[in-house]
């Protein structure tokens, strides 16, 4: 089952301060020392951040802008292709950069007049509690590293590429960032850890890795599909399911590899009745009853 910490490189601070990214062995950059030392840096960076405060501005490299305006342009190339028009819009209205790496004032400054998000820093893993909970007040924490320069359109991890071009740009779509909220203010009826994993297992589901029909083409909507370099073109080949919350919550998943089920909404308001719905009245006994009914259904007759 997936965990949100094996998606995140784990950070540490020592005792006398020294702030730790513990990147996995398959890291692009894990045998790169200046790489190691930037991860260190903006972790440390992040970690000084408190509410209210402004946030810290990250002084990118030549290297890094480079990353950026190589994906950047890929993914704006294929999100004109594979995106469903709500995505498409809301990124045309938004206008991130395509020639630097925003910091995320700058994002908070484009999104909040369209939809009321801001952009605050994570120096990695934020407990689910805290990460969709801010939903509710428009707040989004976001990761401020960008992807090794070996492989521009690969990372094992949520970067700013994914942050910024895969959830700024839905976040620019009001209905989309509606069913956030909505989603954020649910985090406060559900005092349950394995509640609170079934909402996070529908959002990724939906939001993260959600696809839909529009005028006889399969198109995307979430995040994950939207700033993935080779996972926007190949979504195509998944097997497609109808909504059905008590799949989406239930169902196991591998991060580090193509979805191989997603599930499919027949148009954006399907996605606002039925995800959106659930969103709006889950409760921890909602997710014990769909938990019990999903075991029974898998259970040999
Ligand atoms: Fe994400």
């Amino acid at each position: 089952m997936f965990t949100e910490a094996q998606l995140y490189s784990p950070v540490t601070k020592s005792a006398d301060g020294d702030v730790t990214v513990h990147l996995s062995d398959e890291h692009p950059g894990v045998h790169d020392p200046d790489y190691r030392a930037r991860r260190n840096a903006i972790a440390a960076q992040a970690l000084t951040y408190r509410p209210g405060q402004p946030v810290p501005r990250i002084d990118y490299t030549g290297e890094e802008q480079e990353v950026w305006r190589i994906v950047s342009a890929e993914l704006a190339r294929k999100r004109e292709r594979y995106a469903c028009a709500e995505v498409i819009e809301a990124a045309r209205r938004l206008e991130l950069p395509s020639d630097h790496i925003p910091q995320l004032d700058e994002v908070s400054s484009r999104l909040a007049p369209l939809t009321g998000f801001r952009y605050v820093p994570a120096a990695g893993l934020v407990p689910l509690r805290e990460f969709f909970g801010s939903f509710e007040d428009r707040i989004f924490h976001s990761t401020q590293y960008i992807r090794h320069h070996s492989a521009p359109l690969y990372t094992p991890e949520p970067d700013a590429v994914h942050e910024i071009l895969g959830h700024a740009n839905q976040l620019a779509s009001p209905r989309f960032a509606a069913l956030y909220a909505t989603a954020g203010a649910a985090v406060a009826r559900l005092t349950t850890e394995p509640a609170l994993k079934f909402l996070a297992d529908v959002f990724w589901f939906s939001m993260e890795f959600g696809v839909l029909r529009e005028k006889g083409e399969i198109r995307c909507y979430g995040a994950g599909l939207l700033s993935s370099y080779g996972e926007i073109e190949e979504f195509r080949e998944a097997e497609l399911r109808p909504l059905s919350i008590r799949e989406m919550g239930t169902r196991a998943y591998d991060i580090t590899h193509y979805q191989p089920v997603l599930y499919c909404a027949k148009s954006i308001d399907e996605i606002e009745d039925v995800v959106g719905g659930f969103f709006a009245t889950v409760d921890d006994d909602t997710v014990t009853k769909l938990a019990a009914a999903e075991v029974a259904g898998a259970q040999p007759a």
